[in-house]
């Protein structure tokens, strides 16, 4: 007799055109009926052009006739809402009051970090108008998707992508365009994306406190904040200005992570703080939060950022971050 728990394990195996994850992780198969030797299987046509559509057909029947016992396969699409369909476990963003302190280099590292453990990730890159995480990620392919969803675009160690970047015909395509627009592609790539069952969802949010930060903050279901800062003058201020943002908007800071917090010679052992004193316990009990780590300054990490190879960092100064944030996140889920 065949059951629905073996045709969904055959379900795991059938690849979807455009992404590496199968149907089921997906989030794809809608339903399974067995009568006899007859399998009816509905899936969501989201995201799926017509051409996608019908190679989906052909390997899922494919798949599903070799379990003896079967006679017909038959498959239904049916249209689905992406926001139906995704299954994210935590939703973590990562803010600043201030551009260029690191924001996107630590949603990668976090991400990649988190990947590491064996979770399923994905990125959603929420500055618009200065998308990085493609080029740190080394992605040169496009998204692709029909009207009724995108699909992400997936790293080559399985994180999935997406960028405004990865929508745009050119790489250096500028976008010019004011906050309502800037917004609404944000609330898109949170409602629109097939993202699918994940553990995590980093959001890199653009710089300051402005429109597109509280779009996410009021439009994503972020679970939790981590706010970057450098050892710099201002650190204090521009904690504050994110920290009293996220309360606001009745988000809880997850904690802060000082970027750029040292350089370290290992010729002669030393440690320098190019930027000034650290302020990490400082700024952590500014924002309330823990301090999950402070990284130096490693040219080797800015090489293989500029050279799109983000994912071949290895580093002891950022694994405890995963660490850190399942840790935290779990505390905020059982209070
Ligand atoms: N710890 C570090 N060591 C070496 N290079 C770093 C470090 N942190 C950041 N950088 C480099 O500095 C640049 C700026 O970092 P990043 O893009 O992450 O900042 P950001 O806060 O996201 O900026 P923006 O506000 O423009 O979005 C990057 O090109 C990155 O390579
Ligand atoms: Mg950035």
């Amino acid at each position: 007799m065949v059951t629905e728990a073996m045709v969904r394990k055959c379900l795991q195996e059938v690849g979807v055109p455009g992404a590496t994850r199968n149907l089921e992780k997906l989030g794809l198969v809608r339903g399974v009926t067995i009568s006899g030797k007859k399998v009816k299987i509905t899936l969501a046509s989201t995201a799926l052009n017509n051409e996608a559509q019908a190679q989906v057909k052909v390997r899922t029947q494919e798949a599903v006739a070799k379990l003896s016992d079967v006679g017909r396969v038959e498959i239904e699409f049916v249209e689905v809402r992406p926001s139906e369909i995704n299954q994210i476990n935590y939703v973590v963003a990562i803010m600043s009051g201030k551009g260029g302190v690191g924001k996107s280099l630590v949603s990668s590292l976090m991400a990649i970090a988190l990947k590491r453990q064996g979770l399923e990730v994905g990125i959603l890159d929420a500055d618009i108008t200065g998308p990085s995480i493609p080029r740190m990620f080394g992605i040169a392919t496009r998204a692709s998707g029909s009207h009724s969803g995108i699909l992400p675009v997936v790293s080559r160690t399985g994180i999935e992508v997406i960028s405004m970047n990865l929508l745009l015909p050119e790489d250096d395509t500028a976008v010019i365009w004011r906050g309502p627009l800037l917004s609404k592609a944000i609330t898109q790539f949170w409602q629109d994306v097939v993202w699918g069952k994940l553990d995590y969802l980093v959001v890199d949010v653009p710089p300051g406190t402005a429109d597109a930060s509280l779009t996410v903050l009021q439009s994503i279901p972020v679970s939790g904040v981590i706010i970057v800062f450098t050892p710099q003058d201002l650190t204090a201020m521009i904690v504050r200005k994110a920290v009293n943002m996220a309360q606001k908007m009745s988000k809880p800071v997850l904690g802060v992570v000082e970027n750029m917090s040292f350089l370290y010679i290992p010729e002669i052992n030393k440690r320098i703080e190019l930027f000034g004193k650290s302020k990490a316990q400082k700024m952590a009990q500014t924002a309330g939060a823990p301090l999950l780590g402070q990284l130096p300054i490693d040219p080797e990490l800015a090489k293989l950022c500029d050279e799109g190879n983000i994912e071949s960092y290895s580093s002891e100064s950022f694994a405890f971050l995963a660490q850190s944030i399942i840790q935290m996140l779990s505390q905020a889920a059982a209070k």
